[in-house]
């Protein structure tokens, strides 16, 4: 049989299709924008490729988004009429559970496929994507210490094993182990989008804000060729600017960088959920410091109403609503919550957490924009503990922790805003009066 070039078999009888597999698994790795073309190139290549197939349903769902699982079930239909070995038809099941919105059930193939083959990096990578997407830093922990033992710098893909060590690390707080293991892939390629974005968060989460600048700076002129991941490391950039007061260059990284929706080359997708989450995010902390953001929410407004009904990404909902919200968009704020609470009705896993976590967090945040804070903070507090699982770093989840704040503090709620100023500081190494969406908060306290 045909191998990959870390030596999996292949079910296929074309040389030409196993090399365009590796590379388009390349592109995946590496957050190339021409997926598209490598994707054409290896069916074309081998149009009875089950793996192929596979990763053509795993691409269509990274999207998060609802008018693309059609794609994910056609893709699994010939995936699972073409796999061939074990390993191949486990891929195909995975599939099945991601398209079902069955997150856990996905990571649970993907785990028995590293137990037997630590070198399918496909099923790493994917495992590591979609816990980090749950709230399951304990398992993205845990994949890689699983794997790494069967790695070294022989085998490709090595960089990307480090840029996940980094991450998974500076996720569960282990800021040392990750910067070094993302400062090493980097090293190796300085290209690599996912080490750069690990130790962005690292000088993030630690305080280190001109040393975050100069990071993301220093490396953009490598992204060329990549997808929208540069937008969200630009949004880091924006985020140290944030914290040093300098909104002009905030306003500037927006509209020249992580939304720059008038260079589709470089610019932000319209409703991709990543861009859409950086977007929202950061105008709701502008807000919060009293920057005038003219008229940006607009066009972020209106790509919220045509998505409503769409729940796929459970941590984009409370940002659509950011953005109704903030344009007095109330019918189509009630539209949004009445597709959220139908979806909810439908069953499964994903059904369960967007009723569950997603829609009183999105309710709050409609509630604090329309000044109903006491109902904000009464909505929101229940689940504060459980916001981690709709998926999300804790720089990204922190702007929900803010949107609680910030109606606990105009509610005059206190020990409400005692109790996010106690989560906030027992996990973020920087305290909060070094934040500057919680000085107030500290501020009040220390009173
Ligand atoms: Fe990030």
């Amino acid at each position: 049989m045909l191998q990959d070039c870390r030596g999996l078999a292949l079910t296929t009888v074309s040389e030409q299709a196993a090399a365009a597999f590796d590379h388009a698994v390349d592109g995946y790795l590496g957050y190339r924008a021409d997926m598209a073309a490598r994707m054409e190139a290896l069916l074309a290549a081998d149009p009875d490729f089950g793996l192929a197939h596979c990763l053509k349903g795993y691409l269509a769902l990274m999207g998060y988004r609802a008018d693309t699982v059609p794609m994910a079930r056609t893709a699994l239909a010939a995936a699972r009429h073409c796999a061939g070995t074990p390993r191949e038809k486990a891929h195909a099941e995975a599939l099945s559970h991601w398209a079902d919105g069955d997150a856990d059930g996905a990571v649970a193939v993907w785990d028995q496929i590293l137990r037997d083959h630590p070198l399918d990096i496909l099923a790493f990578r994917l495992a590591h994507f979609v816990n980090f997407w749950s709230g399951r830093v304990d398992a993205m922990l845990a994949s890689v210490l699983a794997v790494e033992p069967h790695w070294s710098t022989a085998l490709p893909g090595f960089g990307s094993i480090l840029a996940c060590r980094c991450f998974a690390h500076e996720e569960a707080g282990y800021y040392l182990e990750a910067e070094s293991a993302g400062r090493e892939a980097v090293r190796q390629d300085p290209g690599d989008l996912w080490a750069v974005h690990g130790v962005a968060h690292v000088l993030e989460m630690t305080g280190r804000r001109l040393e975050g600048i100069a990071w993301v700076e220093g490396l953009q002129s490598r992204w060329d060729g990549s997808n929208n991941l540069k937008h969200h490391l630009w949004w880091h950039q924006a985020m140290y600017h944030l914290e040093l007061g300098d909104y002009p260059k905030v306003l500037s990284l927006y509209d020249s960088g992580f939304r720059d929706l008038a260079s589709p080359l470089t610019g932000a997708m319209p409703d991709l959920y990543i861009d859409v989450q950086n977007a929202a995010s950061m105008l709701f902390r502008l807000g919060r410091h009293g920057v005038e953001v003219g008229d940006r929410w607009t066009e972020l407004a209106d790509k919220a109403e045509a998505r409503i009904g769409d729940c796929r990404s459970a941590f984009t909902l409370p940002h659509w609503m950011m953005a109704l919200a903030a344009t007095g968009r109330d019918a189509a704020a009630d539209a949004m919550l009445a597709g959220i609470r139908d979806f909810a009705g439908g069953g499964g896993p994903l059904a369960d957490l967007v009723g569950g976590i997603a829609l009183p967090v999105t309710r709050a945040v409609l509630a604090n924009g329309q000044g109903r804070h006491a109902e904000a903070v009464a909505l929101m507090r229940p689940v504060l503990a459980d916001m981690y699982r709709m998926g999300g770093s804790h720089a990204q989840q922190d702007v929900l922790e803010q949107v609680f704040l910030d109606s606990a503090l105009k509610a005059g709620a206190e020990s409400d805003v005692r109790l996010m100023m106690e989560r906030v500081a027992g996990r973020h190494p920087v305290p909060p009066a070094r934040r500057r969406g919680y000085a107030m908060g500290a501020h009040l306290l220390a009173a």
